[in-house]
């Protein structure tokens, strides 16, 4: 099986600066596009941050942290992308804008370069029809934060190959970490059973069941969960869980995968979560006080 040597990654925000970091330290050439230089910015100093903290906790050396960030080439032209083995997405989920950006991917690169959308719940079928390669066209589904989170989703679509598949459960081992197969239905398997779980402690908030800080202490201590369920909310953003929320619904209609009332209002509020510092905590003061939300 031929590895993937070089890759292409759509997007230096939270993911897709995660997702360049480990496929450089996996040892492939990677080049970052984003729209905006400022963007890029970004996403390098998170990724030096991030080495510099693995370096510092000995789980990476310092001359291999160094290897890594040479192999790493940020850019706002997506033609310099166009000789990569691999393209990885990692965008707002926004499928037309997706859909823009694969067709002219689909034209620049040549016909063995793999696509694959990090996309958390939007269909990989309706993607992979804006390009010209529906064989070469899969789901690769990483957690936040990639450097830490070992999973990986390997998500099938009615047209990918079998190949296609093979070859990302290799660059996902490459990469360090584990990936399970998916089915190209909406959420796969994480999201399809985190996203109601997040959203039913959400409901119970609402009821006024217990405290924002209870519910989040009882899933900690109680499940040994390393974040309690609203926490977690914040930390994926509240504005990103509402619309995977929205896109679940539309798919399945079973009213769990909508989202709650004052998940709705928060967002329409401006509450984004941990990424600007409101959310069902208050990240303003340390440590972060659970936000008054009218309740
Ligand atoms: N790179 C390197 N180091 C990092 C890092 C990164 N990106 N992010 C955090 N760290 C470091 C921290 O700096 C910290 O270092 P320290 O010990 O020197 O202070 C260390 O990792 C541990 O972090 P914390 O002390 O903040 O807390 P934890 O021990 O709880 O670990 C965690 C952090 C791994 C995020 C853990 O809390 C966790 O597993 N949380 C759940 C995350 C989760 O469920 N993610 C999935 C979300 S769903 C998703 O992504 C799908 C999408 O489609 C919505």
């Amino acid at each position: 099986m031929t590895p993937i040597n070089s890759v292409g990654v759509i997007g230096s925000g939270l993911m897709g600066s995660g997702i360049a970091q480990v496929a450089a330290q996996a040892g492939c050439q990677v080049r970052v596009r984003d729209t905006a230089i400022g963007q890029l910015q970004k996403g390098r100093a998170s990724i030096e941050k991030s080495t510099a903290k693995l370096v510092e906790k000995g789980k990476i050396l310092a001359s291999d942290r160094d290897a890594a960030l040479s192999r790493l080439e940020f850019t706002t032209d997506l033609g310099q992308l166009a000789l990569s083995d691999l393209i990885i997405e990692a965008i707002t989920e926004d499928l037309d804008l997706k859909n823009q950006i694969w067709s002219e991917l689909d034209r620049l690169c040549p016909p063995h370069t793999i696509f694959a959308s990090n996309t958390s719940s939007l269909t990989i079928a309706a993607m992979a029809v804006a390009t010209t390669r529906p064989d070469r066209f899969a789901g690769l589904h990483f957690f936040n934060p990639v450097p830490l989170m070992t999973l990986v989703e390997v998500v099938r679509s009615v047209g990918t190959s079998q190949e296609t598949v093979d070859r990302l459960f290799a660059f996902a081992r490459q990469a360090g970490k584990e990936p399970v197969a998916a089915r190209d239905s909406s959420g796969f398997i994480v999201n399809l059973l985190l996203v109601p779980y997040i959203f039913d402690a959400i409901r119970a908030v609402e009821r006024g069941v217990a405290s924002i800080q209870d519910l989040d202490t009882a899933m900690r201590l109680g499940a040994s969960h390393p974040m309690g369920p609203l926490t977690l909310a914040d930390f994926v953003g509240l504005d990103t869980l509402a619309r995977i929320g929205d896109i679940m619904f539309d798919e399945y209609r079973e009213t769990r995968y909508a989202p709650p009332p004052l998940l709705t209002r928060m967002v329409i509020a401006g509450f984004q979560g941990r990424k600007n510092g409101r959310g069902f905590y208050d990240y303003s003061q340390e440590p972060p006080r659970p936000s008054e939300l009218g309740l």
